[in-house]
């Protein structure tokens, strides 16, 4: 088993965290690939023990598992440390974890700013989880970020931090009205957090590769889901990073092809956090419903997730961008107890059917859900751990999305705990 990656095929917090752990038995190294502490992944041990993790890969939970913070992540070094903190001080190891030399640094005024920029945007902001994700990348991206490696020379760090606040702190004070951030006050708590974690900083790209050439196998875990990706998902309400499986190769620095499975986590219905379109979202009482059934709140900021039918077209669609050989389909058992439940085999977009995920972002947003109703189930689905034994219209529910997204299933959730999973032969 070489490298595998799992991604959420929807638009994030379809239970990657669950699913994670469960693999983790099964493989040496579990990388985290893109994303920062705007996820929030949640493991339920069996135990009954559940963890929230943010930055930190999900095999940490998984006693023997490497694993790295790759060079594709975003690293909000005050985060890093309490995440650790909080893990060890209920009995994890986190001795193995590595940080990548080369990924970026979230500094104070990346979070500065991100939170004025959304407050500015008023109406028209992004909803996003205020963490200094989106400026961090920015800032990677036009080549005067700060990176891990940055924090073991504090000359290159203070000239890279007077630099950046030379620009950043004019639009902090003259555009949003905001306090300057001090120079010598940024790097004076950058080296401090950065001393407690140097020696996990490792060129992480090499220690992967050196160990697939040694026959070991790797997760790559996304973050987020297909739709925030920043080239495939829903722009501009998205992530400023490639969950999608072509950017785990770029953001662990191993090739494409080692890749040889690409999980998809699938919800068995669709949630949102923050804004944008979302052909499926149910504004009713079953909105409602769902929510409360599923649990259906932000695992980061808390908010309300937004709360649908299963649509298809989207998950034909993240079969397609990201090679998608098989998905585990979560939270079924959240949908029992409904007479009907129906699912989104297409759009209708201005008088026009349409079953592909429109190109253009107008149409998104017309997009009204065509719906094919699948009859419901009623009995509690937590206790099931054979498929043949799930009741029928259950077992029909996953044929049909199998048939309409174009990849088998090869295991169901029906519980948040580790447990609680169908696996099947596909
Ligand atoms: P992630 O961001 O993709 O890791 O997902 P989150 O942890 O944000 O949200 C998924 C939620 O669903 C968590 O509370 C999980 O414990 C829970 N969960 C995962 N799989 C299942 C499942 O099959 N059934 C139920 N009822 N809950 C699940
Ligand atoms: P996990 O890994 C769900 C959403 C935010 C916002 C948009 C941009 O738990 O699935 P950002 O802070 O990244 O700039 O916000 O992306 N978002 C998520 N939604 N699950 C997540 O992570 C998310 N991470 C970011 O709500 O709409
Ligand atoms: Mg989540």
């Amino acid at each position: 088993m070489p490298a595998i990656v799992l991604i959420g095929a929807q638009w994030g917090d379809e239970g990657k965290g669950k699913a994670t752990d469960i693999l983790g038995s099964q493989v040496q190294w579990v990388v985290r690939y893109q994303g920062g502490n705007n996820a929030g992944h949640t493991v339920v041990l069996p135990d009954g023990q559940d963890f929230a993790l943010h930055l930190i890969p999900s095999g940490i939970l998984t006693p023997g598992v490497r694993n790295v913070i790759g060079n594709g992540v975003v690293v909000d070094p005050g985060v890093l440390l309490e995440e650790l903190s909080s893990l060890e001080a209920r009995g994890v190891d986190t001795t193995s974890l590595m940080i990548s030399a080369d990924a970026h640094l979230i500094m104070p005024y990346h979070v500065a700013i991100d939170k004025v920029t959304e407050r500015f945007l008023g109406k028209a902001k992004i909803g996003t989880t205020g963490r200094g994700i989106g400026p961090a990348y920015q800032d990677k991206v036009s080549r005067v970020g700060v990176r891990v490696a940055d924090v073991l020379d504090e000359k290159i760090l203070h000239q890279k931090v007077e630099a950046a606040l030379e620009l950043k702190n004019q639009i902090l004070v003259k555009v949003y009205n905001r306090r300057a951030l001090d120079v010598d006050e940024v790097v004076d708590t950058v080296l401090a957090h950065g001393r407690r974690f140097v020696d996990r900083i490792a060129d992480t790209r090499l220690l992967l590769n050196q160990a697939l050439e040694s026959g070991e196998s790797v997760l790559l875990e996304g973050s987020q889901g297909t739709l925030l990706d920043v080239d495939h998902g829903t722009y501009p309400f998205v992530t400023s990073s490639n969950p999608t499986a072509g950017g785990a190769a770029v953001g662990s620095g191993i090739g494409p092809n080692k890749i040889t499975r690409v999980i998809g986590i699938l919800k068995a219905y669709t949630t949102r956090v923050g804004s944008g379109p979302f052909p499926t979202e149910l504004l009713d009482a079953m909105g409602e419903h769902l929510r409360k059934a599923g649990g259906e709140v932000g695992v980061t900021t808390g908010r309300p997730r937004r709360c649908g039918w299963f649509d298809a077209v989207i998950g034909r669609y993240a079969t397609r961008v990201n090679g998608i050989t098989d998905f585990f389909l979560t939270k079924l058992d959240v949908l029992s107890g409904l007479e009907r439940v129906p699912i989104c085999v297409g759009y209708e977009i201005d008088g026009r059917r349409v079953d592909e995920m429109p190109m253009t972002q107008t149409d998104v947003h017309h997009a009204v859900p065509v719906y094919e109703e699948m009859p419901g189930w009623f009995e509690d689905l937590s206790p099931y751990r054979d498929f043949d034994e799930l009741p029928t219209a259950a077992r029909d529910y996953v044929h049909r999305i199998e048939e309409l997204v174009k990849a088998p299933v090869s295991a169901i959730g029906v519980g948040p705990g580790r447990d609680q999973t169908i696996t099947r032969d596909v």
